[in-house]
């Protein structure tokens, strides 16, 4: 059987693609082939997966038909594309996908010139299958690419397709957003415990109230606005709550935070 998907860096995030690609039914194991470094984490990778794992990037390169998946670290970005210099473009066009937060399409079509590029931003939750991944074209992009592109990372979760001037804000919110969403569940339960909950009591609650606020938003598609105002009675307990928060300019930080972040990645990537 022919190999359809290589990935190259089977770490967190390769794995969380790899396992529910495998999973879904979108490639089966025998038409993988993954690229490791690490002979531990190679033998856990083909014994879990039953996929063909290696050590050379090169092999996964030049065996893999239809799209070629980079999850390494973008500080090897530039090593990878040293060593595949010389089998790129010698006698197939794989759809080249890339999650190396940083690297530009720019830098891709440099590396891999005239293959199909897609460049994407997945955040965490993925390795759930509840991400939310951004994805841009590059030049030699077809729409069945884009539409490739689309069905992997739908594998592990959502996806919107964005210009790429906009990745750093997508970095901004959905790639830091977990860690704000995380302060807040650790906040929310800090909270409980000083209002005389039990800490693994106030732990779930906090947990399951924003886990189940999304639910309930995303499912009725009810503007965050008019859910606030649904639950915030006249002289209630929640509207006491929310004059705190607004004390604290608590809306003021998440903005703050959310344009911090952008501005950073815009640094990181100069
Ligand atoms: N985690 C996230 O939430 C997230 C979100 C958005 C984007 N990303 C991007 O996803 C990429 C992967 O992140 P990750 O969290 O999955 O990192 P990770 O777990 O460290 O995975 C990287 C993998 O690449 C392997 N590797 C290192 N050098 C290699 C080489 N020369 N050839 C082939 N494989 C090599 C590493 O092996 P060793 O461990 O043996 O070195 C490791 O298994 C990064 O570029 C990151 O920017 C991650």
């Amino acid at each position: 059987m022919s190999v359809k998907f290589g990935l190259i860096g089977g770490g967190v995030m390769g794995e969380a693609l790899l396992s529910r690609l495998i999973n879904e039914n979108i490639y089966k194991s025998s038409e993988i082939i993954v690229s490791e470094p690490s002979s531990a984490r190679r033998e856990f990778l083909a014994e879990k997966y039953s996929v063909k794992v290696i050590k050379e990037n090169t092999e996964v390169f030049s065996t893999t038909e239809y799209v070629i998946f980079l999850a390494i670290k973008p500080q090897v970005f530039t090593t990878i594309t040293q060593e595949l210099s010389s089998v790129i473009g010698q006698s197939h066009f794989p759809l080249i996908v890339s999650i190396l937060a940083g690297v530009t399409l720019e830098q891709l079509e440099a590396a891999f010139v005239d293959l199909p590029v897609v460049r994407a931003m997945p955040n965490t939750p993925a390795t759930v299958g509840a991400g939310i991944t951004a994805i841009c074209a590059g030049k030699n992009t077809q729409p069945h690419h884009l539409e490739k592109a689309r069905q992997l990372f739908s594998a592990v979760g959502e996806v919107v397709e964005v210009s790429e001037n906009l990745m750093d804000a997508v970095t901004g919110l959905s790639g830091s957003g977990p860690a704000y969403v995380a302060l807040m569940v650790e906040a929310l339960a800090d909270g409980g415990v000083a209002s005389g909950l039990p800490r693994s009591v106030a732990q779930q609650l906090a947990l399951q109230t924003v886990l189940g606020t999304a639910t309930l938003l995303q499912e009725t598609k009810l503007h965050p606005a008019e859910l606030k105002d649904r639950v915030t009675s006249p002289g209630g307990t929640t509207i006491a709550g929310i004059a705190e928060l607004e004390k604290a300019a608590f809306r003021s930080a998440l903005i703050q935070a959310v344009k911090a972040a952008t501005n950073r990645s815009q640094e990181l990537g100069k």
